[in-house]
């Protein structure tokens, strides 16, 4: 549409979100034609900048696709051309109309779409979003804004957010951004499950004997400690980006792929899941250790994070779904700081084969029988499926080997960043990878118990070294409901 434009405002400009993701995935767009004809992006935050300087910071953070290095320098040149700057306080009604003066300029009479992103912190949320709305937001086109989590730190304080949010907006002008449903394999589970015949009829308690979601990182909370400390891991991983995937693993099949349609799902799976259980959940926090002549620093050791802090840096929990699909299947939980290795996976471990004739014949250990299915989210995205094989020779002997869909091997083209799909998404108008807010209620409802109790015991984490395996409560937990984790490390 010619007769129309769109205007990109990051509000928070300066910040790190919006040099590591932001501008990076709104040049990827730009660079693969995804973007609209007539686009502006406006950086907009505290510090004094020109437009010139905005341009040099940005170009700092903006890279090239393997594959297409051809005229990317150009394109560059192109699209900082587009970038502009307005410099302003985030409760300043007066300083969004300024910028709203520089949006109509560069929109010249066409209509004008507008969308903001709130890369900031939330507890300036509710006035920035008040000053966009009352003093930029579009008069002939649509006004949207992006939000980022953290939305509230339990069901009161969340509930509030929206219900400030509403003042000022319609539900359907929010999104909130969980980014790890912009993940490629996140997106395709969906697809592996609703279009394979051999997937879709097994999934459920009759074949599935336990899912797995895990997150590790290989590095602590280094210079977010401030953060971190006041939201811990079961926020900042377990209650949005993993609960978000086992909804999306879990729900019932969607009536069409329409947004609604799909976060209707989401919600009834979210609603009929049990309490989870503080006796079913295990807590840990990384200390100091020493490798190869090399001090890691302990939780503690951040300087932002107050002495004696119990934040847990790692969790694993065990949850249950309470509807006929999923009853008595334990849904795993494990997301950690300061671990031996990165990487996000989903693991989907079936039943025995009931009656299997190679046990009996090999009396090999049942475990080894099972078949498990897993997706890596990241790195090295993949999808591979355990299954047992006869070894070739002359004997009879069984191995365990995968059917491996590595897709560095299988697709040339790089994975786009999470946050490319988001953005795209909401210039589009697409809602279907946003969080709705009653999704966001379930999920608060699901959790804020468990964070309270935690809490005001004050239970202590268990302590685990930096760099290992996390606390060996985890498999304890895990041996109480029969599962065993699954382990990248043993896999190949
Ligand atoms: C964020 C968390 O939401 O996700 C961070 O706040 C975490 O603590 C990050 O490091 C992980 O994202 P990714 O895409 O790097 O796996």
């Amino acid at each position: 549409q010619s007769q129309s434009t769109v205007s990109i405002t990051v509000v928070g400009a300066s910040g790190d979100l919006a040099k590591k993701k932001i501008f990076p995935a709104l040049f990827a767009l730009y660079y693969e034609g995804c973007l609209p004809e007539h686009f502006t992006i406006f950086g907009y935050s505290r510090s004094k900048m020109t437009d010139v300087e905005l341009r040099n910071m940005v170009s700092k953070t903006l890279t090239c696709r393997i594959d297409k290095r051809a005229n990317c320098g150009e394109k560059m040149e192109e699209f900082l051309k587009r970038c502009f700057y307005h410099s302003g306080q985030y409760d300043s009604q007066e300083h969004f109309t300024e910028l709203d003066k520089k949006l109509k300029e560069h929109e010249a009479g066409r209509i004008s779409n507008r969308l903001f992103y709130l890369s900031i912190p939330p507890n300036i949320f509710v006035d920035a979003v008040k000053c966009a709305s009352t003093s930029a937001s579009s008069v002939n086109g649509w006004t949207r804004v992006i939000v980022e989590k953290p939305f509230g730190r339990d069901s009161e304080t969340s509930a509030a957010l929206t219900k400030s949010l509403k003042q000022y907006l319609e539900e359907d002008q929010i999104f909130r951004i969980d980014h790890y449903l912009g993940k490629e394999l996140v997106e395709n589970l969906s697809v592996l499950r609703f279009s394979n015949l051999i997937f879709e009829p097994l999934w459920s308690r009759q074949y599935i004997r336990n899912v797995q979601f895990i997150f590790s990182e290989d590095f602590g909370t280094e210079g977010r400690g401030g953060y971190f400390d006041n939201y811990g891991i079961i926020r900042d991983i377990m209650q949005n980006h993993l609960l978000q995937i086992l909804a999306l693993f879990a729900m019932e099949t969607p009536v069409s792929l329409d947004a609604e349609d799909i976060r209707n799902e989401k919600v009834k799976v979210l609603r009929s899941m049990r309490p989870i259980r503080v006796e079913d959940v295990v807590i840990g926090q990384y200390k100091s250790h020493t490798k190869g002549g090399v001090t890691y620093p302990a939780y503690t050791d951040d300087k932002t994070v107050p002495k004696g802090s119990l934040t847990p840096t790692f969790a694993a929990a065990a949850l249950f779904i309470d509807n006929a699909r999923w009853d008595g299947v334990p849904f795993l939980m494990k997301a950690g700081k300061a671990l031996h290795t990165r990487s996000a996976e989903i693991r989907v471990q079936f039943r025995h084969v009931p009656g299997n004739l190679y046990n009996r014949n090999t009396g090999s250990d049942l475990d080894q029988a099972t078949n498990e299915l897993v997706i890596r989210v990241q790195p090295d995205e993949a999808i591979y499926l355990k299954i047992n094989n006869k070894v070739p020779g002359l004997g009879m002997r069984l191995d365990r080997s995968n059917l491996n869909l590595l897709y560095s091997a299988r697709y040339s083209k790089e994975i786009p960043d999470a946050y490319e799909r988001l953005l795209l998404d909401a210039i589009e108008g697409e809602r279907r990878l946003f969080i709705r807010s009653d999704e966001l209620d379930a999920a608060w409802s699901l959790f804020t118990p468990l964070l309270k109790e935690i809490e005001e015991k004050k239970r202590i984490p268990e302590y685990y070294p930096y760099g290992s395996r996390g606390p060996v409560g985890a498999h304890y937990l895990a041996a109480k409901h029969k599962v065993q984790w699954g382990d990248v490390s043993i896999d190949q």
